[in-house]
């Protein structure tokens, strides 16, 4: 090929995907297939093999780069990294309203998110992405550009003519569901979990090797123009051209008129903040005209012209006056931790997970120790770290108990897992869980039997397990508080219906290890009964496409297991549907699905449910055999990876012609 022709097309193959590049990561609308979008990667790549030489740092074939790096080189700012001074309640935003008066007049504000991230600062020359580095001291940090550089929404090629030679800061942070994911992950991997996105954005951030950091759910939105070699006179004008030079900045920029509008758009974005998909801990408040911002100047530490006003702490210090064991439901001791109530960012807390007893350890955490609980998000509590410093040498270690503390059964710990089991079946407290589950609204869905009816009647003896339920006669279920005549009477109604729900919520039920709702649903389209399920060997289970194999096993223990036939055997007596005749032929007959973001005209359950009715199979979480992934409005990182897996993605249009 002539290699003339070649760089034409290559220049042309970065421009395309650059472009489709924003569409996707910045704007959040694609307007071609991955399929095609892979394509036109690959051409590149397949091009840039041949003509090695025609290779730039501002490829889109670089960025996720080589090997893992030695050790980050620091690098000095461009202008300095200064921090900002913060405000606590809105007098003190007066009062810094009533200082910039001193010295400016007419005064414009503009008023944004303060994301709760980590701060890097990015350089380009000719507009080609040259550098990014993190704070550091605020006149050097560090240089993380290749770990930058795999953050998609970052441009490698600024877009348009205006911005060239520019040094711009933003905040890398990560989304509140895909910090789940990443914990969920790391809790596989039996790796110690973050305690909220901004460490996991930090230690992500800070990866030596680019390919972790590529794996990692993390963006960036740029909100200031801290260097240009052209002139502009507005802050917000500064926004509006990095956004069209293909950044990504907040939409929830504002601009006001005084500081009676800061302090309505603080009263809003307050509001708004569990709302959001990421955290922010406050808003940031900045004098919008440059001459102004000039004149105002600067302290050592922060700009004079801006400040941040700080939304309540969502961190507290506590006593810590015991840690428990609870026993769960797979029979996993968790310890739990019992604080000197506290209140976090507008919550009483009380208590708070401890996960394992690795982690114990590992947070050298005591009983009688002080500690710092975090809630952020919609994430329950927890406890980020012990203070040694406030040891009075009273503290105890808290041992991992030798024996279940329910049943006194001698506890085990199976080989690479992280959890301490008690393994008696018959344990109470699994017991407990057992019925909870069973009656959930994912499994049999029994309406007004929640968690304090069946501790009630576990306590009066009226029930011994699952099966018992339907035993139930109404002069049973008045002898508990609360019940009267209708109540009782609904309750028994909604047990009843429960006999006929579907086989794969009955399987999902019984509560069998690694058994989900989707490992269920794969289940029941195999077999009709349960009892054809209970002589299936593992050998057999596992070749149910998509069924990992220690769900084949732990379906061949439960079903080896004396009171778990003898179970089953009653339930059956007692009319509850272990069969379910395979519809053949149904439309979507063992076609796996998967949903990423909010439908418009229908719920998920909704739509589960018309999914299952026609013979599909709705799965949780991706992976290679699914069929069909639903696209939504606002699509979670199941969207990303569906896309690198080259899953067929449909939208909600064409998943209503699927169905109709
Ligand atoms: S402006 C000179 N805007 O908060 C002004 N900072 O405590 C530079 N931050 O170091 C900062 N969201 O890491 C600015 N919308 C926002 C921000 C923001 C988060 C961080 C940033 C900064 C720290 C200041």
């Amino acid at each position: 090929m002539d290699k003339n022709k070649a760089k034409k097309e290559i220049e042309k193959l970065r421009k395309d995907i650059n472009y489709h590049n924003h569409k996707y990561y910045v704007e959040n609308s694609p307007i071609i297939s991955d399929f095609e979008f892979d394509k036109l990667l690959s051409r590149l790549e397949e091009l840039e093999k041949i003509f090695p030489d025609l290779i730039t740092s501002d490829s889109p074939t670089q960025r996720v780069g080589g090997e893992p790096l030695e050790g980050f080189t620091t690098v000095e700012h461009k202008v300095a990294m200064l921090s900002l001074d913060n405000t606590y309640n809105y007098n003190e935003l007066r009062d810094f309203d009533k200082r910039i008066k001193k010295t400016v007049e007419n005064i414009e504000y503009v008023v944004e998110p303060k994301i709760d991230g980590v701060g890097v600062a990015l350089l380009y020359e000719n507009s080609i992405f040259i550098r990014g580095t993190t704070r550091g001291d605020g006149v050097r940090g560090d240089d993380i550009s290749s770990n930058l550089k795999t953050i998609h929404s970052i441009p490698l090629r600024l877009m348009g003519n205006k911005l060239n030679n520019v040094e711009v800061r933003g905040e890398v942070y990560m989304s509140l569901k895909g910090f789940k994911k990443l914990n969920n992950e790391q809790k596989k991997k039996g790796n110690p979990i973050f305690a909220n996105p901004r460490n996991a954005t930090a230690g992500s951030i800070r990866q030596l090797d680019p390919r972790i950091v590529e794996s990692r759910p993390l963006d960036i939105f740029i909100y200031f123009l801290s260097y240009s070699d052209k002139e502009f006179s507005t802050h917000f004008e500064a926004i509006k051209l990095l956004k069209d030079a293909g950044f990504r900045v907040n939409p929830l920029i504002e601009k006001v008129n005084d500081i009676e509008g800061v302090i309505e758009y603080c009263k809003k974005l307050e509001k708004r903040r569990e709302t959001l998909d990421y955290e922010i801990d406050g808003a940031v408040i900045k004098v919008n005209s440059y001459a102004q911002q000039k004149k105002l100047g600067e302290t050592s530490k922060n700009p004079r012209w801006a400040i941040s006003y700080k939304f309540a702490a969502k961190q507290s210090t506590t006593k810590l006056n015991d840690i428990v064991v609870q026993v769960g439901r797979t029979g996993t001791l968790t310890p739990v931790a019992i604080l000197e109530p506290v209140e976090v960012g507008g919550v009483t807390v009380s208590r708070a997970t401890l996960h394992n007893f690795d982690e114990v350890k590992r947070k050298d955490i005591l009983i009688g120790d002080f500690v710092l609980i975090e809630r952020s998000g919609d994430v329950i509590p927890q406890v980020v770290k012990s203070i040694s410093e406030k040891r009075t040498g009273e503290e105890k270690k808290k041992n991992i108990p030798k024996k279940c503390p329910i049943c006194k059964t001698d506890v085990i710990r199976e080989k690479g897992e992280v959890a301490v089991r008690c393994p008696n079946k018959l344990c109470p407290a699994r017991l407990k869980w057992r019925i909870r589950y069973y009656a959930s609204r994912d499994a049999m869905d029994i309406d007004h039997l929640g968690e304090s009816t069946i501790d009630k009647l576990l306590d009066l003896g009226l029930i011994d397990n699952i099966a018992d339920l339907y035993f139930l006669k109404k002069d049973d279920v008045l002898k508990l508080e609360g019940f009267k005549e209708k109540s009782a009477q609904n309750l028994l109604d909604s047990i009843e219906k429960s006999k006929r729900q579907d086989l794969s919520r009955l399987i999902y039920g019984l509560g069998i290890r690694h058994v989900g709702k989707y490992a269920a649903q794969l289940i029941a389209s195999k077999y009709n009964s349960i009892d054809e399920l209970s002589k299936a060997n593992e050998e057999e289970l596992r070749e149910i496409d998509g069924l990992g194999e220690k769900s084949a096993e732990a379906i061949a223990t439960f079903f080896a297991t004396e009171e778990n036939i003898s179970l089953i055997e009653r339930l059956k007596d007692i009319g509850v549907k272990t069969k379910e005749a395979k519809k053949d032929g149904l439309p979507l007959q063992g076609k796996k699905f998967l949903f990423t973001g909010g439908l418009s005209s229908l719920s998920r359950p909704e739509a589960s449910d018309i999914i299952k009715q026609k013979g599909g199979i709705v799965a949780s979480s991706i992976s290679k055999d699914i069929d069909y992934v639903i696209l939504g409005d606002k699509p979670g990182s199941k969207y990303d990876k569906a896309k690198k897996m080259n899953l067929k993605i449909i939208d909600e249009y064409e998943f209503k012609n699927l169905i109709s």
